[in-house]
């Protein structure tokens, strides 16, 4: 077996500029196509996208675990049924808003890579060159890979396993250790799914985004039928019981937020989508609202057949509710749901591999987490780092305590972006943007994100977020000397020697 398996790929032209726009790259890679001769050629990753992937890829993204787990935890943190309603509807403006920052963001800046592009180019290329400059964007990408990606694999692994085992044991709900035993088994699952093939990974992908379409028709479809015939107790003097405290509210909205968290999938690949000045701004106008409906509507459905208290001592909200509507038929929601988890935790998984891999290429993360399967032609390390981590989290931490963790990290690094998209109005006053928004639009979410983050911190300090702030800043640690020295150390040689060997790992890209 080589021990230099890089030696032995040949890596094409690597980075070319494209036709489209100097800022364009066209990505290569190795195409994962079995029928293929393996003649050494490469495939372009091609502007492939148009406007119904672009829509697919938001709605996919953002429809998983969350509408049928965090119901219960907006519930109890508002404290009555009208508020909830008004938190879902307001998380999903809050996205739209978010969304509209950053069409102005990666329509100005075609970079693959979201928020890590935008701070890169934002702080990280300004002319008065720091020290200090890259951080952002470095931090950003620390996080991701050690606290954001891992910790959403996690929760939605952990709502497939709670989902896979109900209908096993009714209403009395699953044993906790099952339900994370099952959960690491999922994750395990899916990572050699995604390691032994993109093909399959995203085959996988598009056939459960019918399944969660499905439960989520069927929920709404049953909810507007029983509007019809007069449920309507749950929503009459809906705001009764409605929490007052600051730190409730931002609370609800982290578990409202997370339904909605995917709002800013595409941005991940602008770089493959055609005419991205039109279709990123289009998909963003059609996929957010959509989900905006289709969760306010599964959450008056809801509301029509459970009592506040009855949702409150529920485990899993949408089986509570197929097994009060659908009666022999009730398997077939947990099942769905089972499936729209399985389906975003597989696309989860699929797109922290790029954000991985474009954050290796600017040198910010050790390089063999970038590296690439020479065999399967998937990030293979890059997708066992997190499943590593994502485990770690299941068996030490609960859905909704992670969720927090996630969604406090998150909006961080959203606000640190819709601050780069106000200080470049300034530093990159003559850079065309396709797309200009309002400013004041900037500043409401910059403003919004800063409240969503202090909050809970000022109103009831909780470890957790000391934890997240200190694993934020430990990136700092190994800024100074790794990538701001750039000292090497041999025994990231030995690790990489191992890796290249035992998991037949080679670089994968390279910039010219
Ligand atoms: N909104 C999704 C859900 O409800 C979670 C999305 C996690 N974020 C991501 N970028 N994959 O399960």
């Amino acid at each position: 077996m080589p021990t230099n398996l890089a030696a032995d790929i040949d890596y094409g032209d690597g980075f070319q500029p494209s036709d489209a726009g100097q800022n364009e790259r066209v990505i290569q890679k190795k195409q994962d196509d079995d029928d293929e001769e393996d003649t050494g050629t490469y495939v372009h990753l091609k502007k492939q996208l148009g406007l119904i992937s672009g829509v697919g890829l938001i709605v996919g993204t953002m429809i998983g675990s969350g509408i049928f787990i965090s119901p219960i935890s907006v519930l109890k943190r508002t404290g009555s049924v009208g508020l909830s309603l008004v938190v879902w509807t307001g998380c999903g403006v809050l996205a739209m808003l978010g969304s509209l920052c950053y069409c102005e963001l990666g329509t100005m800046i075609p970079l693959s890579g979201c928020e890590y592009a935008y701070l890169m180019e934002a702080f990280g290329r300004s002319k008065r060159h720091t020290f200090l400059s890259p951080i952002p964007a470095y931090l950003y990408s620390w996080t991701a890979v050690f606290i954001m990606k891992p910790s959403s694999l996690a929760i939605i692994c952990l709502a497939f396993g709670e989902y896979a085992m109900s209908p096993l044991f009714g209403d009395c709900g699953a044993p906790k250790i099952l339900v994370k035993l099952t959960t690491v088994g999922a994750v395990l699952l899916l990572t050699a799914i995604n390691c032994m093939s993109v093909k399959s990974a995203t085959r996988l992908q598009n056939v459960f985004m019918f399944a969660k379409l499905l439960a989520l028709a069927i929920i709404i479809v049953g909810g507007i039928v029983n509007l019809c015939r007069g449920m309507t107790e749950s929503l009459t003097d809906a705001f009764a019981g409605t929490a007052t405290s600051p730190s409730s509210v931002a609370l609800a909205f982290y578990s409202g937020l997370w339904a909605y968290d995917g709002w800013n999938n595409l941005n991940f690949v602008t770089e493959e989508l055609r005419s991205p000045s039109k279709n990123l701004p289009r998909s963003i106008m059609i996929g957010i609202p959509l989900v905006t409906i289709v969760y306010v509507l599964t959450n008056i459905s809801y509301f029509t057949v459970m009592s506040k208290s009855a949702m409150l001592a529920s485990d899993a909200v949408a089986v509570s509710w197929s097994n009060s509507m659908l009666g022999v038929m009730a398997w077939i929601i947990p099942l769905s749901v089972a499936c729209s988890t399985f389906g975003a935790a597989n696309g989860s998984m699929f797109g922290a591999g790029r954000l991985c891999l474009v954050s290796a290429r600017e040198g910010h993360l050790p390089s063999i987490i970038s590296y690439i399967s020479i065999k399967y032609f998937t990030p293979a390390p890059a997708l066992i780092f997190q499943t590593i981590v994502a485990i770690i989290m299941v068996t030490i931490s609960d859905i909704e305590a992670l969720i927090d963790f996630f969604s406090f990290t998150a909006w961080v690094f959203y606000g640190a972006t819709f601050t780069a998209l106000i200080v470049m109005r300034w530093t990159r006053p003559d850079m065309e943007r396709p797309i200009k928004i309002p400013l004041v639009i900037a500043v409401v979410v910059t403003l919004i994100s800063i409240y969503l983050v202090i909050a809970p911190i000022v109103d009831d300090p909780q470890l957790g977020y000391l934890y997240a702030a200190l694993i934020v800043f430990a990136g700092i640690l190994f800024y100074v000397p790794f990538v701001y020295f750039k000292i090497h150390l041999h025994i990231f040689d030995k690790i990489t020697v191992f890796m290249q060997v035992y998991l037949e790992v080679a670089p994968g890209e390279h910039t010219d």
